[in-house]
């Protein structure tokens, strides 16, 4: 009877492994033919007024999943537009259909890596940064793909016109915190810090705006912070790795 159980619920697991595998396959097929979507493109530089059919200001959600804040933002500011950046096909197919279907045009998503950000834009082509709930890698060792590290700070410096705004969305304290230590070290000026923004009720938009991990975050009852910031003037330098202490 135990061992018949344990091959059930082996046999369901490999069912839903290919059910998500045939998901994952028919999402990664259906986002080529979506005329809002674009895979890795090149020579992308200087032609986003041709993909968005207008000259007006262009602002970026990176790992934006699904893309909750692209959508509801293009619906508020239709004289922007609107571009949500992840590398998870299956997840911008989702925002993407739904800004298909609700037509809202000022939308589009880019499947990319974003420490590329350099391959697709020239400078100030973009000017507003949104980082919704990005992967907190908690291991040191994997801190250089934290979107707010340096080598990432100097990528949207590279990019970002004067004076523009980078917003961070997230439940992560270390990440909160290493943010901070960056701002700090690259001398960023901070436009606005808060540390639960649910602690008077609902915020205000845009920071009302749910996304898929928000609201699984919440269900966790895990506090959600926000800051925005400006990058220097000053060129940022990423510092030298520190070396491993040796114990002897
Ligand atoms: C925790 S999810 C958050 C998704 C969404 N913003 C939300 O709040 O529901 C983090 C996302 O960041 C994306 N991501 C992380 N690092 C990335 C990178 N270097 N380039 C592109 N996407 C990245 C992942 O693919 C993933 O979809």
């Amino acid at each position: 009877m135990k061992y018949a159980l344990t091959i059930c619920l082996f046999l369901e697991q490999i069912f839903w492994h290919f059910i998500m595998k045939g998901k994952k396959q028919y999402r990664f097929a259906a986002i080529k033919e979506f005329e809002n979507v674009l895979e890795s493109p090149e020579n992308m530089q200087g032609k986003w007024s041709t993909f968005f059919g207008n000259d007006n200001p262009i602002v970026l959600e990176l790992a934006c999943g699904k893309g909750e804040y692209t959508r509801n933002m293009a619906k508020a500011f239709p004289n922007k537009n609107f571009l949500g950046i992840d590398i998870k096909g299956n997840r911008i197919f989702v925002g993407a259909k739904e800004a298909l279907a609700q037509e809202v045009n000022n939308v589009g998503f880019m499947r990319a890596q974003i420490q590329q950000l350099q391959d697709y834009f020239n400078p100030q082509e973009f000017e507003e940064i949104w980082i919704t709930f990005p992967d907190p890698f908690l291991k040191d060792s994997k801190a250089k793909n934290r979107l707010t590290h340096s080598r990432f700070l100097k990528v949207y410096q590279a990019l970002l016109p004067k004076n523009a705004l980078i917003h961070l969305k997230t439940d992560s304290k270390p990440l909160f915190d290493f943010t901070q230590e960056m701002i700090e070290l690259h001398h960023c000026v901070v436009h606005e810090k808060i540390d639960d923004i649910y602690l008077n009720g609902e915020p205000e938009f845009p920071l009302n705006i749910q996304t898929f991990y928000e609201k699984m975050h919440l269900e966790d009852k895990r506090t959600i912070q926000y800051i925005s910031f400006r990058l220097p003037e000053k060129e940022i330098i990423i510092p030298p790795k520190k070396k491993k202490e040796v114990h002897e």
